[in-house]
């Protein structure tokens, strides 16, 4: 299997900079996805997948990174897949090392994974923060929607209660991400706020962040990013309406 193989679904987000990309794993083969991990790991990402022993666990967590190391290669901002690698700070955020070590502080990324699916996002730019979630459109959301959907949320729910809490839910998950809270954070004290058919307002007040959001369908998914600064500089990403507060 070739790398030009990976069929990566392209998610049209229009903020700028950022670059969103779905990978199914349904149509791989068990012994391709052994291909896949030899052609996409770094060094110390084998070894950490050797550590794996859920093989539902061990296919999502090496989509992910297929799915982000081959929308890089596929956008021309890294060449062998294997001299970089994702690691983790102290509450889990993800972030992208080069194989020295390095931190590649032009590329901020995030990714999730549902089922089958896997989902990366980068943001190209020194202060850009993204999160990306990626949930199925189901009932399940409903059963604990009371811990995280507020009055404060607008609109209430729309175009039906299963697709409009899956989107809250994936808006505030993609919060968390960005601002790398992990599961510390309380989803009902993040905001969100319709600024079009797409487009959101996010805010997390406790952590004085202002981020924008964005929901996407696909198939049976909905697809939420969030986007915020860090630092005062906005290069890339001014036309979005967002800063840290
Ligand atoms: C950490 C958390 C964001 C993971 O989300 P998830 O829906 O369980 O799983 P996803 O597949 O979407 O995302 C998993 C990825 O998130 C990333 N992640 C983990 N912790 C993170 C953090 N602190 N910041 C940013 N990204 C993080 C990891 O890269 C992980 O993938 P990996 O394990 O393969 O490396 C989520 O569990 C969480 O804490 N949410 C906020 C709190 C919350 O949900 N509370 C529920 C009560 S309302």
């Amino acid at each position: 299997m070739d790398s030009a193989d990976i069929k990566l679904i392209s998610i049209p987000c229009n903020a700028p900079g950022v670059r969103v990309a779905l990978l199914d794993t349904e149509p791989l083969a068990r012994r391709e996805l052994e291909t896949l991990r030899a052609r996409y790991l770094s060094d110390g990402e084998q070894v950490e997948w050797a550590t794996l022993t859920h093989p539902a666990r061990q296919i999502e967590w090496l989509a992910a990174r297929v799915c982000l190391k081959q929308m890089l290669v596929r956008d021309g901002l890294l060449t062998d897949p294997r001299l970089c690698e994702l690691r983790k700070d102290s509450r889990g955020r993800p972030w992208l090392a080069s194989a020295d070590g390095g931190r590649l502080s032009a590329l901020d990324v995030s990714i999730s994974h549902q089922g089958h699916w896997a989902c990366a996002c980068v943001a190209v730019g020194a202060d850009a923060r993204v999160g990306v979630d990626i949930e199925t459109i189901s009932p399940r959301l409903l059963n604990v929607a009371e811990m995280f959907v507020t009055e404060r949320d607008w609109p209430p729910l729309t175009s039906g209660p299963e697709k409009g809490v899956t989107i809250l839910w994936t808006l505030k998950e993609a919060a968390s991400k960005a601002i790398g809270l992990g599961i510390g954070v309380d989803l009902s004290n993040v905001i969100c706020r319709a600024l079009g058919r797409d487009r959101h307002e996010v805010r997390v007040d406790a952590h004085r962040a202002l981020l924008t959001g964005w929901h996407f369908p696909y198939d049976e998914l909905i697809i939420a990013v969030t986007l915020m600064l860090h630092g005062p500089d906005a290069r890339g990403v001014s036309s979005v309406q967002h800063t840290c507060l």
